[in-house]
């Protein structure tokens, strides 16, 4: 009792600098001493942990049979660069991976460029094709799991404006292949190649963007990466160690 001056010490570190990382630049690594036993309660000074695709909070990034040739997180293919779940409304806010075994070949990058920064070029380059992205909602659809037969669809705008802050989408695999999660047959035509649309446009803008400005991180075993996924667009590299090992977690 507190009253008679004895009090259970629990360890505290402050994340207040994680915080003001994430405000500047929209992504963070804490260390394995900044959250230690905690994952969730530390996370949820981020924010609540949500339900994923398949309905779990927490999601295995690793290396499981039948996705070897698509660009799905369970396997060891890269991704393109995309905003994580366009499809719900809103999107989680911010997105983590906690690392347990990193990849050792040389790839397994998260890579991470900012989606306003890039809206803000377009608006100097290319305004009449900015103008277009406010007019013009664009249609999401989200298969939950490659091959499965359960699809969200919607339309959303490329930038929507709210109380608690803008929400970018952007999805490379939506623009090329017409789902966030491709089947085989729709990754042997792509809807961007030989196509002068506006949105043909802008995913071409938005890779050549990703290509040239982001930052490839590779979390360090024990390390969780968080960032604003209304802000951010990423993506991953391809890699070959079966041992990589991650947690991912949608938080709102
Ligand atoms: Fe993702």
């Amino acid at each position: 009792m507190s009253d008679q001056g004895i009090v259970a010490s629990t360890p505290y570190v402050s994340l207040g600098h994680r915080h003001e990382e994430l405000s500047n630049r929209g992504w963070t690594v804490l260390t394995p001493g900044e959250f230690a036993h905690d994952v969730a309660g530390t996370l949820h000074e981020f924010g609540p942990i949500i339900p994923q695709f398949n309905g779990q909070i927490a999601f295995a990034i690793t290396r499981k049979p039948g996705y070897e040739d698509l660009p799905y997180s369970q396997s060891m293919n890269g991704i393109g660069p995309h905003t994580e779940a366009p499809v719900y409304g809103p999107p989680p806010r911010y997105l983590a991976l906690h690392c347990h075994k990193q990849a050792t070949c040389g790839g397994g990058h998260t890579g991470l460029v900012d989606g306003y920064a890039f809206l803000r070029s377009l608006e100097r380059s290319e305004p009449e094709l900015r103008k277009w992205l406010d007019d013009t909602p664009v249609e999401f659809v989200a298969t939950a799991k490659p091959g499965e037969p359960a699809q969200t669809r919607v339309r959303e705008y490329i930038l929507t404006p709210t109380e608690e802050g803008d929400i970018f989408r952007f999805s490379y695999n939506q623009f090329h292949y017409g789902d966030v999660n491709p089947s085989k047959e729709a990754l042997q035509q792509s809807q961007v190649a030989d196509n002068d649309s506006p949105l043909a446009r802008f995913a071409v803008l938005g890779e050549a963007y990703f290509v040239e400005h982001n930052i490839p991180v590779l979390i360090p075993d024990g390390c969780m990466l968080i960032w604003d996924n209304w802000r951010m667009i990423h993506a991953r590299s391809r890699y070959t160690d079966p041992a990589r090992h991650l947690t991912r977690y949608w938080l709102a």
